[in-house]
């Protein structure tokens, strides 16, 4: 059932709230995709970002949707094609580094819960004026992190974020303890070595860790 603008809203609202850090991840080989995601979970971060980067993606999706517990979304979303073959695969949200109208219009049009970037008070107030009142804040530290969600929360305080970009165990509780944070993204949670080799206790200790930062 398609939902409508207000229930995607609600609905993102709710994915991002699930726990303090969504793993954002990039695959090159789906097969790695359900123990991570497995792994992930067992950790306690429910809401997994699949980038849209590599041509394992959708495979990858696909397979993680079956990971129980799991809510799986499709990141990098930057074209209505791309959104239309995120939904296919089963995605239950989408993350763009920014928002385009035709992005905007493809999501509210199949009812995608949709997480939209900005990185400039213009471009949130833009996606505020269109009824987005949660954004993916990116690239979070390159955009002046902690010190722009601070300035901005002052004249825009009915906006939260999603900082991504930049995010470390070292510095996202700094982000977490803001009003104006919900959650942040980050792919620590899921180093290239320790998926290579396959070390899916370290990956759900890493998101175990991640778990327990305060929101
Ligand atoms: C993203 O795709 O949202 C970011 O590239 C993730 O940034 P990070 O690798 O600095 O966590």
């Amino acid at each position: 059932m398609s939902l409508t603008p207000c229930e995607a809203g609600q609905e993102l609202r709710r994915i991002c709230s699930m726990a303090p850090v969504v793993p954002v991840l990039v695959i090159d080989d789906a097969k790695i995709a359900r123990p991570l995601a497995e792994a992930l979970v067992a950790g306690g971060l429910f809401a997994l970002e699949v980038t849209f980067r590599t041509p394992a993606a959708l495979d990858a999706i696909r397979a993680m949707c079956d990971v129980p517990g799991s809510i799986v979304g499709a990141g990098t979303l930057t074209s209505p094609d791309d959104v239309r073959r995120a939904q296919q695969a089963g995605a239950r949200f989408g993350v763009s580094p920014g928002a385009t109208d035709a992005l905007l219009d493809a999501c509210e049009a199949d009812g995608l819960p949709f997480l939209p970037g900005a990185s400039t008070a213009s471009e949130t107030m833009r996606l505020v004026e269109r009824g987005y009142d949660m954004l993916k804040f990116f690239p979070a530290e390159a955009s002046g992190g902690v010190s722009f969600l601070k300035s901005i929360g002052g004249p825009l305080p009915g906006v939260t974020f999603c900082p991504t970009g930049g995010i470390s165990p070292t510095n996202a509780q700094d982000y977490l303890v803001l009003d104006n944070v919900v959650c942040v993204g980050g792919s620590w949670l899921a180093p290239r070595d320790l998926v290579a080799s396959e070390k899916w206790d370290d990956v759900a200790e890493l998101a175990r860790l991640a778990s327990k930062l305060n929101s």
